[in-house]
């Protein structure tokens, strides 16, 4: 099924580099840039605001079915609100969200509201969206994939360099082992090594990608 606007892809693991690359790429090429962690991040502040156990998938379910959440476009990119509140890079990044986001990503019915919300973003025009599905499930049928990844080493200390706490490689096994839509290379993606190169030469690496498809 082809899409009325180009839709590329980005996916990869924690820290691999997607949203800086997808970001740039989308001013680059005057596409909006769509963060779809930051979906799962306010569902999971929300979630935890409701003081359900992020353990507790009916709980999670059931808090879940309850909140409202939308994704305007300001200056070329989507934020999340839910009820009407802009979560700020703080809240979307605590300590709290960093550790219950990938149980809250697990759930089956949490995933299948936000694919849907991700899929209407369409209608805005040509997108950059990163996740860990978005090629695999989100928009399969795109011709323009990319798989950033980089070690775990790399991974950890850029992300220590950022100041948050995050337990990437736990957050990892999670999303690679999960039923629903793990995170898996997908049919067709140009897989990019972010170990050991700039962000400016892994965009560039994108944009050649691109071109060459
Ligand atoms: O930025 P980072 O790679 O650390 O994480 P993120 O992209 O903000 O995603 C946070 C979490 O949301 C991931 O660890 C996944 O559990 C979940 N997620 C997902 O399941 N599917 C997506 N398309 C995007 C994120
Ligand atoms: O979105 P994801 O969690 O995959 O990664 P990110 O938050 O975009 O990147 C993690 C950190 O690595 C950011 O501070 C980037 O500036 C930095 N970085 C990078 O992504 N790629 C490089 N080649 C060099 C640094």
């Amino acid at each position: 099924m082809s899409t009325p606007h180009p839709v590329i892809t980005i996916d990869g693991p924690a820290a691999s580099g997607k949203s800086s690359i997808a970001r740039l790429v989308a001013q680059r090429l005057g596409y909006t840039y769509v963060n779809t962690g930051n979906m799962y991040r306010a569902m999971t502040w929300a979630v935890l605001k409701s003081d359900v156990d992020p353990n507790d998938a009916d709980a999670v379910r059931n808090a879940a079915a309850g909140i409202v959440l939308e994704s305007p476009v300001v200056e070329g990119k989507t934020q999340v609100c839910i009820a009407a509140h802009t979560l700020t890079d703080a809240e979307l990044n605590s300590d709290p969200v960093n550790r219950a986001v990938s149980l809250v990503a697990r759930v089956p019915e949490v995933r299948e509201r936000l694919v849907a919300e991700q899929r209407a973003l369409i209608a805005i025009g040509p997108l950059v969206m990163e996740g860990r599905d978005i090629g695999s499930v989100v928009f399969p049928h795109s011709p323009h994939k990319i798989y950033v990844d980089a070690s775990e080493e790399v991974r950890a200390s850029r992300r220590g360099a950022q100041g948050h706490a995050d337990q990437i490689a736990e957050r990892d096994r999670l999303d690679k082992q999960r039923k629903n839509s793990p995170l898996v290379i997908p049919d067709g993606a140009t897989v990019i090594d972010n170990s050991h190169i700039t962000l400016d030469q892994a965009v560039e690496q994108v944009i050649a990608a691109l071109r060459l498809q």
